[in-house]
């Protein structure tokens, strides 16, 4: 069970007006890279909240439920945080998302919605078991969103990008540290196994290197800079290397410890560091000062 720690929303705000497209500077393959995740995330964290939703009903143990209920709220506000980078910041330079984001709307709102062969009665019957490999599904996307939200708010490789933009990615992956355990738990708690946690890993890293990949060659055809470059997993190890990216055996050596059958994420990450970020986020200072100042 988690430490209880009260999930809070952070309602932050980014401003992208002085955004440069290659935010990282002189590295627009890490750049784009990281700005697959404008693209991946409001869709994906979007259902996240529609399954947990679902799910918070089953629910019984009050500081589960008060997990859950905090995690839709932070994972709503990501969603929303990289969704206002899409206008003012890719189409602003150029970069339209829609030849990516209409294909991935189909992933969500149809081959992982609630009936997805089809309102009928075996589908009704079949919804526990549905939701429950749904709930192990973005157990294992949690266990990479901690691995790389620690990764990002720790790294000094990425100091001298954008501000803003490193701003919103690392209040996103402080609050992903800060919510770590949440995902576990609940799968645990709605009968999720070590079985099916073992199958969703391999299934889950597959999918998210397909999407990552698609999303990022999506961009670079759009930009002259990156037209023609090597593939995901090429750009990866060389990006890795040079530090502007999580290194592929540091990812790589998270998957595995995913398999303990003792593996718990309260070990992934440290939410002291984590908290520390987000006390001194200026966007989540921000949204503490406007908080603050709303009158009772
Ligand atoms: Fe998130
Ligand atoms: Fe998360």
């Amino acid at each position: 069970m988690t430490d209880h720690h009260h999930l809070e929303q952070r309602r932050v705000r980014f401003d992208f007006e002085h955004t440069p497209l290659h935010w990282v500077p002189d590295e627009p393959e890490a750049s784009h890279i990281m700005n697959t995740l404008h693209l991946i995330l409001p869709a994906g964290e979007f259902w996240f909240c529609r399954v947990y939703n679902k799910a918070l009903p089953l629910v019984k143990d009050a500081r589960l439920r008060d997990d859950v209920q905090g995690f839709v709220r932070q994972e709503a506000q990501h969603a929303r945080a990289h969704d206002s980078a899409l206008k003012p910041y890719l189409l602003r330079h150029g970069i339209d998302p829609a030849p990516f984001t209409e294909r991935l709307d189909w992933l969500f709102d149809r081959a992982l919605c609630d009936h997805p062969l089809g309102d009928n009665a075996l589908s009704r019957r079949l919804q526990p078991w549905w939701l429950r490999q749904r709930v192990g599904i973005i157990a294992a996307v949690e266990h990479f969103t901690c691995v790389l939200g620690d990764w990002i708010i720790t790294t000094r490789a990425l100091d001298h990008a954008d501000p803003v933009m490193l701003d919103l990615l690392r209040w996103h992956g402080a609050e992903e540290v800060e919510h770590r355990c949440v995902a576990h738990d609940l799968h645990v708690a709605i009968g999720g196994s070590l079985l099916m946690r073992w199958l969703y890993m391999p299934l889950v890293s597959a999918v998210l290197i397909f999407l990552f990949s698609s999303a990022m060659k999506s961009m670079m055809r759009q930009d002259p800079t990156t037209r023609y470059r090597p593939g995901f997993l090429s750009l990866w190890r060389q990006l890795g290397q040079r530090g502007v990216l999580p290194g592929m055996g540091h990812v790589g050596r998270s998957v595995l410890r995913y398999f303990n059958p003792r593996f718990h994420p309260r070990t992934e990450g440290d939410l002291n560091v984590a908290l520390n970020y987000l006390a001194r986020s200026p966007a989540a200072q921000r949204a503490a000062g406007e908080r603050g100042a709303v009158p009772a």
